[in-house]
């Protein structure tokens, strides 16, 4: 068996999980689910939420993927637990569905630059989203967007994430910076900073029980987590990098970027008059009310190529990541070179995503169960394991490089063995709810 890689530096690999994590997950969903979730009560919550829940969830994926330094699957039989391959297993599955519509939803993205350049979309928003989001057009543009992931995923860890993160991540902090400075200067700016940023109290209250748990799923898909990346990106780490603190820099810049979408979405939105608690649903909300804000805002053409560049940067560091983890298995336990491996599950993903880019109500299917079942379920067995059947093993993982932290990892491990695993548990019996049990269930409409 080669050798296996690891990234080159320590800023590496920390800017890939910040890659992975900055996403469609903070663009989109988070400024949208704010939305229709509260406005800043929702925020609030999200915040506890990824403090509280995702950050100690990650930990438990470092500490996993560090000590075994094999992929998702294999990294439960290297801990002596070979029944528990069946967590892995899921996790990947998770993150390979997963993958097959975020590919069909960066090809709307690219399309939607294109549209920005040529104003196609300024007459009609609406209709512009309708012809682009699905049919024989969205199944090229997804095999464009997918055909670039694959690329960059065969060029290998230090060769091809790396040195592709370690651009993408400081053009998309620099970009959004500069976006929201842009759009201070608009007449919605006050409006929507105030939607944004003062939580009403009485909503937060009379509606903790229905948002808690929205904020909890935004807070693991916006971290990457039970998906299996995180895991296999801590895979690659040194014995001596420090979790704790890679971990925190992860989570709060992934959290400035949310914050960052939010300050840049809401005050265009206000500024075109839009009724932001109920224009904002669907699969085609970001596209289609962004777009109009554009088409009426000074300098629209370039606001739209400016701001759907970044959504495509972001989108794609985050493809990649998790492209890896279906190719770091495979590479980890077949004799197939990694160009090889990328290009053939590239093309099953492909073909996975096909009934998504084909018709919407399809990616929309896919994405609620993704939400609702699969990454709660992922999450809820990865921690049970990690904190209770090899707890003080991976406590001791935790800290190595890190060895001033140990009030702090034993904090950590009964957060996640009473905390998270209550969060999750809700989570999921929420979930599948909604799922299977609410007849016409009003989906959080996550896409
Ligand atoms: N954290 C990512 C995001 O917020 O978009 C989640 C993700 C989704 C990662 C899809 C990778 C991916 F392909």
């Amino acid at each position: 068996m080669p050798q296996r890689e690891t990234w080159a530096t320590r800023v590496g690999f920390i800017l890939a999980a910040i890659g992975s994590a900055v996403g469609l997950g903070n663009l989109w969903q988070f400024p949208f689910k704010t939305a229709t979730n509260g406005g800043a009560a929702f925020v609030v919550f999200y915040l506890v939420a990824v403090l509280l829940i995702g950050f100690p969830a990650m930990l438990a994926e470092f500490s996993l993927g560090r000590r075994t330094k094999r992929n998702a699957v294999d990294a439960f039989s290297r801990m002596g637990h070979r029944s528990w391959r069946i967590v892995g297993v899921l996790a990947v599955l998770t993150g390979f569905w997963i993958l097959s519509y975020y590919n069909v939803v960066g090809g709307w993205v690219m399309r939607y630059i294109l549209g920005s350049a040529t104003g196609a979309y300024f007459d009609d928003p609406a209709a512009y989203f309708g012809a682009v989001s699905s049919g024989p057009e969205a199944v090229v543009a997804q095999a464009l967007f997918l055909g670039i992931v694959v690329a960059i995923v065969a060029l290998g860890i230090e060769d091809g994430i790396e040195r592709a993160t370690k651009v993408m991540v400081p053009s998309i902090v620099v970009l959004m910076i500069a976006l929201a400075v842009w759009v201070a200067t608009l007449p919605g700016a006050a409006e929507g900073y105030a939607f944004f940023l003062s939580p009403n109290v009485d909503t937060m209250i009379a509606n903790a029980g229905s948002i808690i748990p929205f904020a909890v799923g935004q807070a693991f898909f916006t971290l990457s987590l039970g998906m299996a990346i995180m895991i296999t990106y801590s895979s690659y780490v040194g014995r001596d990098d420090n979790l704790i603190v890679d971990g925190a820099s992860v989570v709060v810049t992934n959290t400035i970027v949310g914050v960052l979408a939010g300050l840049v979405v809401f005050p265009i939105l206000l500024t075109i008059g839009a009724d932001v608690t109920t224009d904002t649903g669907g699969a085609g909300a970001l596209f289609v009310a962004t777009a109009a804000g554009f088409g009426s805002v000074p300098f629209g053409r370039l606001f739209g190529i400016v701001f759907f560049g970044v959504v495509l940067i972001a989108a794609l560091s985050s493809a990649i990541s998790l492209l890896e983890v279906t190719v770091s298995y495979a590479n980890d336990n077949f004799d197939v070179s990694r160009p090889v491996l990328s290009i053939g599950i590239g093309i099953a993903l492909f073909l996975l995503g096909v009934p998504s880019a084909m018709d919407t109500a399809w990616l929309t299917w896919f994405d609620n169960f993704a939400y609702q079942v699969f990454l709660p379920l992922s999450v809820l067995l990865l921690i049970v394991f990690v904190g209770w059947v090899v707890g003080q093993e991976a406590l001791e993982e935790l800290l190595s490089g890190a060895e001033g932290y140990r009030t702090f990892g034993t904090v950590w491990l009964w957060t996640i063995r009473i905390v998270v695993v209550i969060a999750v548990l809700a989570t999921l019996a929420l979930g599948v709810n909604e799922m299977f049990l609410v007849e016409d269930a009003a989906f959080f409409e996550p896409l």
